[in-house]
């Protein structure tokens, strides 16, 4: 079969097979593997590996998969655990493609860096291409506004985004230290070109570091010229990237509203890639792993609504029965493309590595990684604990 596609993406079911799409539709609750063998399968495979492995898993997998995780965590805490395992013949990386790159880079030669499916992609990350980006620039260097800008993306970036920062002066930042990295960049140029999520963007230099929304311009690269005239360029702080997360940018102000009217007493916690108008109407907002120690620190009896992936909340309420915790929005589902790593993709990968076989690498070109890991080490390098707020 001739492949046209740049990525050799699985062959999906057609129609509605169960065993191949589990989980496309959404009832609120993930069908369980098809193979009740898989899980002793994954156990045997991953022992035969022993230390030559090391399975990372996002906070938004599925349970089935992250039950095999060696650690978990957000992706700058995953990207950090990654490098520090240069013992690890094969990392298998159970997140998304942008989070495989960055271990990939920050990992040493010989280390195989796998993605169980490679279509698990990220919807945001595909916003930003780099020759949009590349036009991007030469606008702002028409405005003459370029050189006084230091380029800002996000984690949940491709790599050659990335290294387009590196080469440019610029950075990457994650939804945990966007504040300190946001503070680095105005002490080297005196505007940041955000990319790819606007919210973040946007609520990291509004709420935290005290601009005016009116400082803010959102660059359409669908647009002429983003959108945007030259005028505006040189009088925006902060230029955005028109690109969201397609699970968090859901959420809407009128959940906010409902959960409170619905719930007296509610805490409202949400994720930084939600619109500006959810997170004004939050009481608290922080990363993913901001969100696991808060309600891992709340006092027993209390309410919690939570606007973040489901997996993970279902996994906290899970977690803490001690207190309510519910879901923000009922139009929100699961992250699509996270879910993509199920278990058979997880025991696929294994029994391969166990047959000496790897499937599913994810390899950054050597240039692409020279100039993302200057990118990525500007932001480790931060001081601070961890580089974290
Ligand atoms: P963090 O893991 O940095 O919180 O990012 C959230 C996310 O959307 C990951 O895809
Ligand atoms: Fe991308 Fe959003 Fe999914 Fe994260 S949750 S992988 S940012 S689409």
């Amino acid at each position: 079969m001739a492949i046209t596609s740049p990525l050799p993406l699985f062959v999906l079911g057609s129609g509605t097979d169960p065993d191949t799409e589990r989980g496309v539709e959404c009832p609120g609750e993930l069908p369980p593997a098809s193979d009740p063998g898989l899980v002793e399968r994954a156990r045997r495979a991953k022992e035969k590996l022993g230390d030559r492995v090391f399975i990372l898993g996002h906070h938004y997998q599925r349970d089935e998969v992250i039950q095999f995780a060696d650690v978990t965590g957000d992706s700058f805490k995953l990207a950090r655990d990654a490098a520090a395992r240069p013992g690890a013949e094969y990392i298998v990386f159970c997140g998304v493609h942008f989070m495989a790159e960055s271990a990939d880079i920050l990992t040493g030669p010989d280390q195989r860096v796998i993605l169980p499916d490679l279509a698990a992609g990220c919807s945001m990350a595909d916003m930003a291409r780099l020759a949009q980006v590349e036009d991007a620039w030469d606008v702002l260097a028409d405005a003459g506004v370029a050189e006084k800008t230091v380029p800002v993306t996000y984690m949940n970036s491709s790599a050659d985004i990335k290294a387009f920062c590196g080469r440019n002066g610029g950075v990457v930042c994650t939804s945990s230290n966007a504040k300190r990295v946001l503070e680095w960049a105005y002490q080297q140029g005196e505007k940041v070109f955000f990319l790819p999520d606007q919210h973040l963007g946007r609520n990291t230099a509004v709420l935290q570091l005290g601009y005016e929304l009116d400082d803010c311009v959102v660059y359409d690269p669908r647009q002429p010229n983003g959108g945007l005239t030259r005028q505006q360029l040189r009088d925006a702080k902060v230029i955005l990237w028109r690109g969201h997360c397609s699970v968090h940018g859901r959420f809407t102000p009128e959940a906010v509203d409902e959960a409170r009217a619905r719930i007296p007493g509610v805490q409202v916690l949400v994720h930084p890639e939600c619109q500006h108008e959810v997170v004004l109407k939050a009481d608290l907002i922080g990363s993913t792993e901001f969100i696991i120690q808060t309600i891992e620190a709340a006092e027993p009896g209390t309410k919690w609504v939570i606007g973040t992936e489901l997996n993970l909340v279902q996994r906290l309420a899970k977690n803490h029965p001690e207190l309510e915790i519910s879901f923000l929005e009922r139009i929100v589902c699961y992250c699509a493309t996270m879910n993509r790593i199920d278990l058979p993709h997880l025991v696929q990968s294994l029994e391969n590595l166990v047959e000496g076989r790897v499937v599913n690498q994810i390899e950054v070109d050597p240039d692409t990684e020279r100039s993302a890991k200057q990118a990525l080490q500007r932001m480790l390098d931060l001081p601070g604990d961890s580089a974290r707020d």
